[in-house]
């Protein structure tokens, strides 16, 4: 459904992205993991168009995006639908507002059907009656649900998640989780998910993949990653100090 195929990326001087390949199976669920600033969200941003690689390509649903122009992105980006890090939830406007969104923009939909989408899709996510309230007005994993509402308003076949759960209590963020897989199942989407969350990942998620410094490290079924053999996987994984990851020590 996605694919990098050996894609480089430099912001001046720093190479973030080395040679990364890496597929995102249709119909799954697939985890992106790594150290802080390793380069997740970059990979997200190359997936929608927003960046583009200084070389490799990027497939999606097997068409490669990285030599199109806006108006043949912008065609792209309405099969997909992006939950952002930090929900990215415009303030100034109510949740309704805030999922009706995209639909607003790019459709010529009446404002009646509009609205009954809002409502449908909130309902979907667990949330009744937030059409009026504003973000500020709403818990944290309220407002991560309406940032996943409108991310799936337009009906998209790919969903992209930027740390879905981060700052959540943990049992918000096992409801959250178990809400990207109803979604996947019932919207039969394709689903990508950056997460930090290593112990639900290996439950929601179908395959996992690694990024560390620059490259892929390990991309396998999460049964398999699991058990890796690399160090620096089982590092990561176990959250241990000891390892070929560099961390700063006190
Ligand atoms: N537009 C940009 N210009 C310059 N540097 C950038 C830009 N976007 C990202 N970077 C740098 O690229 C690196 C990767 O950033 P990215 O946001 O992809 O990391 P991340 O893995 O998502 O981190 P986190 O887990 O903290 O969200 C960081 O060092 C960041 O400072
Ligand atoms: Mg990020």
């Amino acid at each position: 459904m996605i694919k990098l195929e050996n894609v480089y990326l430099s912001f001046g001087r720093k190479d973030v992205l080395k040679n990364v390949s890496l597929s995102v199976p249709e119909g799954k669920i697939s985890a992106l993991i790594g150290l802080s600033g390793v380069g997740k969200s970059t990979i997200l941003k190359l997936i929608i168009g927003f960046l583009k690689p200084d070389k490799g390509k990027v497939y999606v649903e097997g068409i490669d995006i990285t030599k199109m122009n806006e108006r043949q992105l912008d065609k792209v980006r309405k099969s997909m639908g992006m939950a952002f890090q930090y929900s990215a939830l415009f303030d100034y406007m109510t949740c309704g507002d805030n999922v009706a969104f995209g639909l607003r923009q790019h459709t010529k939909l009446k404002e009646k059907e509009i609205r009954k989408i809002v409502t449908e899709k909130l309902n979907l996510v667990g949330l009744e009656g937030v059409e009026h309230l504003y973000p500020s007005e709403i818990s944290g994993g309220m407002r991560k649900r309406v940032g996943f509402a409108r991310a799936i308003a337009y009906n998209p076949k790919i969903v992209l998640y930027d740390e879905p759960t981060s700052g959540l209590d943990p049992v918000m963020t096992t409801v959250l989780n178990n809400l990207i897989v109803k979604l996947n199942r019932e919207l039969g989407v394709t689903s990508l998910v950056i997460t930090h969350d290593i112990d639900s990942v290996f439950h929601f998620a179908d395959t996992i993949a690694m990024l560390y410094e620059g490259e892929i490290v390990e991309e396998s079924q999460a049964s398999v990653f699991k058990n890796s053999p690399r160090p620096v996987v089982q590092q990561f994984i176990k959250g241990l100090e000891e390892g070929p990851i560099k961390v700063l020590r006190l």
